[in-house]
């Protein structure tokens, strides 16, 4: 069976006091649905100012989730106002999603930039969830896993085809020699299912339905114990 990766991502949501609380609602949910995911990995990606409290309640009640930044600084520690490091972020968290297309939207993040910063992330060892619109779009060497995330799906509700996705997904594959491949892009509990059953998809990431944590807690049980 493969390994799935579901990885939600909070974008900038969520002030300390709402992520503890949707920390313990969503333990709470967890329980009360028996929602097991020993062939799954969960990630929480975060703002950065959630990284440690979250970190300090997640190792407190040994909470079978992992967590993740939304992005890293192309540089080093050092003379660089505002970023963030990967060295910093690796202190709190393993995960990091580089390459979201509301980075390169807003941001103006070019390839090159995203390159330098999958060099950082995986100098200070954070494992890379790397994302792309389409299978055209260039993946830097060395990330650990492709989000493929079609910009007309995100937050629109309109998810893209489970078995177009699986197609994509493929043919990322096959361009990239990188095995692990999700797919983000309006996915709920109610589609969860028809993403993870196609061969070539290996997990998902939700945006929306990561920021309820009952969503989110089916969500999950929907990918890892299909009916
Ligand atoms: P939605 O699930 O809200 O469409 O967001 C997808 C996304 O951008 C996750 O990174």
């Amino acid at each position: 069976m493969k390994k799935l990766l579901i990885a939600g991502n909070w974008k900038s949501n969520k002030t300390v006091q709402e992520a503890i609380a949707w920390l313990l609602e969503w333990n709470a949910k967890c329980q009360m649905l028996n929602a097991k995911w020993e062939n799954a990995t969960v990630v929480l990606c975060v703002p950065f100012t959630l990284l440690y409290p979250l970190k300090q309640e997640i190792d407190r009640l040994q909470l079978p989730i992992e967590l993740g930044a939304q992005d890293v600084s192309p540089f080093p520690d050092g003379a660089y106002t505002g970023e963030v490091s990967a060295r910093q972020i690796k202190e709190l968290s393993d995960w990091v999603i580089i390459g979201h297309s509301e980075r390169r939207k807003y941001f103006g993040e070019t390839d090159e930039i995203l390159a330098q910063k999958v060099d950082q992330a995986k100098s200070a060892g954070l494992h890379i969830i790397y994302c792309v619109p389409d299978k055209e779009t260039t993946v830097p060497p060395g990330v650990d896993a492709v989000a493929y995330e079609p910009m007309w799906a995100i937050g629109t509700g309109k998810s893209d085809t489970p078995e177009n996705a699986g197609e994509v997904i493929r043919g990322i594959k096959v361009k990239t020699n990188i095995p692990v491949v999700i797919y983000g892009g309006s996915v709920t509990q109610e589609n969860v299912a028809s993403f993870v059953s196609q061969e070539a998809i290996d997990g998902v990431l939700p945006g929306g339905a990561s920021l309820d944590p009952e969503k989110f807690a089916n969500l999950i049980k929907n990918a890892c114990n299909p009916r």
